[in-house]
């Protein structure tokens, strides 16, 4: 689907992310035109911690509706609120979710501002479009000054999905985002690259159980302290079950490029079954994702590292942006080296590596 070009330019302003406070980016020139556009009911793409996200004004249906035109986003996946103070959440939440508050306090005193999204039953005041008429809302406090800035400044919460076309991998550069929106939206404003490089973990907090929906940044590990127990839900474990939330169901984070993870008991049972595999290519260009243990692959028309299979960080910081690199050099195939162990952050990274790949993993034995 190719959306209309409405912008003549997509204005890129950079603003300082680090060692940077919030009350000194408020009257900035680039947070003052973001927030213009937000409350004239455009949309702008601003950095947040995890990955860029798409901006609106959470409370202008208008707006909101925007988001769902530009990304080509399927009208049943509900997008999440980022707000910058817990006076804000307040309104955006039922009555029976406000009296819950206090007994999520510690939690949100860890987790926020930061890579955590909550799902609690919705107010009247959130327009249906941003819940897809849902009973419930999403709501993150993200950690990026300048996220936090912006938000501040509009003085409303801010609808803001993954600023890529619907099924491209996450942008964590400015780059990225020109790249899908350039034309569709007036203004990104340019932070650096996101430190955590995926998105939040979702935890939805409306039904009996605390349930992670999104596996992200905060794993289970870290969130069992804070309820009796915490759940995944099921299709994360179980292949062929519905996801609970719309936007899991969907082909995601997907280069151009056909992709296939490689498994393996030990890294160097991968390192031969790469030099089979990349033989047999014929004209077709080969790219590979390689940790930094991993045999170089001569073979292999590009070669990208995903850093130590010891840096789990590191990874989920390289991961999408390695992504739209091969895209970038127009390779047609890409071999990734996966984690085998699944849990914590490994579980989370794979849950995006899978989705990237269509599930398509060839185990090496
Ligand atoms: O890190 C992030 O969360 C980034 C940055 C920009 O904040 N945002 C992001 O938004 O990843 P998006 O729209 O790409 O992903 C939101 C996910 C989707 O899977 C969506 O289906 C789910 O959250 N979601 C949103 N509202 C929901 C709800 N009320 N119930 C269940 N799932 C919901
Ligand atoms: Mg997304």
């Amino acid at each position: 689907m190719t959306e209309e070009k409405e912008w003549d330019q997509t204005e890129i302003l950079t603003l300082p992310s680090e060692s940077v406070e919030v009350k000194d980016l408020l009257d900035s020139p680039g947070i003052e035109k973001a927030s213009r556009l937000l409350l004239d009911g455009h949309c702008v793409a601003f950095p947040t911690e995890t990955v860029y996200g798409l901006g609106a004004n959470g409370l202008d249906e208008k707006a909101c509706a925007k988001i769902f035109e530009i990304k080509g986003r399927p009208q049943d996946n509900p997008l999440i609120l980022h707000t910058s103070s817990l006076d804000m959440l307040e309104d955006l939440i039922s009555a029976r979710a406000r009296s819950s508050l206090p007994s999520l306090r510690a939690l949100m005193d860890k987790a926020w501002p930061g890579p955590l999204t909550l799902i609690f039953e919705k107010s009247a005041k959130v327009p249906d479009v941003v819940t897809a008429a849902g009973p419930t809302i999403a709501i993150r406090m993200p950690k990026n000054p300048i996220a936090l800035a912006l938000i501040e400044k509009t003085g409303h919460p801010l609808a803001a999905p993954s600023a890529n076309r619907s099924g491209r991998p996450s942008p964590t550069k400015a780059q990225d985002v020109y790249e899908d929106l350039q034309g569709l939206i007036p203004l990104i404003l340019d932070g650096g690259p996101c430190q955590i490089g995926i998105e939040s973990t979702v935890l939805d907090l409306s039904g009996n159980q605390a349930m992670i929906l999104r596996p992200g940044y905060f794993t289970k590990e870290d969130l069992d302290p804070y309820f009796d127990q915490v759940a995944y839900d099921q299709s994360l474990l179980t292949e062929g079950e519905i996801p609970k939330s719309p936007g899991q169901k969907y082909r995601h984070y997907a280069p151009k490029a056909q992709m296939y993870i490689l498994l393996a008991d030990n890294l160097e049972k991968i390192d031969a079954c790469l030099e089979d595999f990349i033989q047999d290519h014929g004209d077709q260009k080969v790219g590979v994702l390689l940790f930094e243990e991993n045999r170089p692959q001569k073979g292999a028309d590009e070669s990208l590292s995903q850093g130590s299979i010891h840096d789990l960080q590191g990874l989920s910081q390289s991961l999408f942006a390695n992504l739209r690199e091969m895209d970038r050099r127009q390779v047609d195939i890409i071999y990734a080296v996966g984690l085998k162990e699944e849990s914590g952050l490994a579980l989370s990274i794979m849950n995006r590596m899978k989705k990237s790949a269509s599930q398509q993993i060839i185990y090496c034995s």
